[in-house]
């Protein structure tokens, strides 16, 4: 790490979350945890100090300080809640599930009826607890996944969960997003400004994302140290 780069504290959630039906089965999406993974390594690689929070996924955790298994939104939100006040930046990148099935049952649901039906509940939105519930102050990065309307639905999503910088991707498209080794998303900040990442490699698009966050993290230690000695001053 270069001399003048400061150590900054990561918080990552990556991949999905199941959301048990019965001991058997359960509720959950296509998330691979390739992107999110590939942001812990990229801030692991430039020097920081990475605690890693992921659902169930078919990928080896990189070395970061604290690795957090996780299987459901209620388990990812109680492991963030306990960790995130440490965090100088933290990147909502799970795809959490949005709802639950009201009860679980305690053994294997047997057929019977030629349908059934399954009573689901919200589960509480983890990035958008973060400012008001958790009381984090540190930069917020979310994540989101858009079939149509990419800007508006982002800039929405940015303003109503708190966010300094939203990574927004089109999943309508086949070549990159789920599963893909490839992304291409936009970067929309909480001043206006955007930025779009052509297609790269998901590690390479992560990278940037990184150097990104670092940037706000610095400009944010900039302004508070300004605002303080400016109060100093006042003070003498
Ligand atoms: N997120 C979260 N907790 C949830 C749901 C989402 O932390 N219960 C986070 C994701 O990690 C991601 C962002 O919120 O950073 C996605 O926001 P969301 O509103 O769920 O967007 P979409 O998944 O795109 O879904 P929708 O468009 O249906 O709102």
């Amino acid at each position: 790490m270069s001399e003048d780069r400061k150590r900054m504290r990561f918080l990552v959630t990556a991949g999905p979350t199941r959301e048990p039906i019965d001991p058997v089965r359960f509720l959950s999406n296509r998330s691979s945890g390739k992107m999110g993974y590939a942001l812990a390594l990229a801030a692991l690689n430039r020097g920081h100090e990475v605690v890693l929070i992921s659902g169930p996924v078919a990928l080896k955790s990189p070395a970061v300080a604290e690795s957090i298994s996780v299987e459901t939104a209620l388990e990812m939100f109680a492991a963030v809640e306990s960790r995130i006040q440490s965090a100088d930046a933290a990147i909502f990148c799970a795809a959490v599930a949005d709802y639950r099935p009201v009860s679980v049952a305690e053994e294997k649901i047997k057929k019977t009826a030629d349908h059934m039906q399954l009573e689901l509940t919200r589960n509480p939105d983890i990035l958008g607890s973060a400012r008001e519930q958790f009381g984090f102050r540190g930069i917020l990065v979310g994540f989101a996944a858009e079939t149509n309307d990419l800007e508006s639905h982002a800039r929405g999503k940015l303003r109503r969960k708190g966010c300094d910088l939203l990574v927004a991707n089109d999943v309508s498209r086949s070549d990159i997003g789920f599963g893909s080794e490839k992304n291409e998303v936009t970067l929309f900040f909480s001043d206006g400004d955007r930025l779009h990442l052509a297609c790269a490699s998901k590690q390479e698009i992560a990278e940037e994302v990184i150097r990104e966050i670092e940037k706000l993290i610095e400009d944010r230690k900039g302004a508070s140290e300004k605002a303080s000695s400016i109060e100093l001053n006042q003070a003498e």
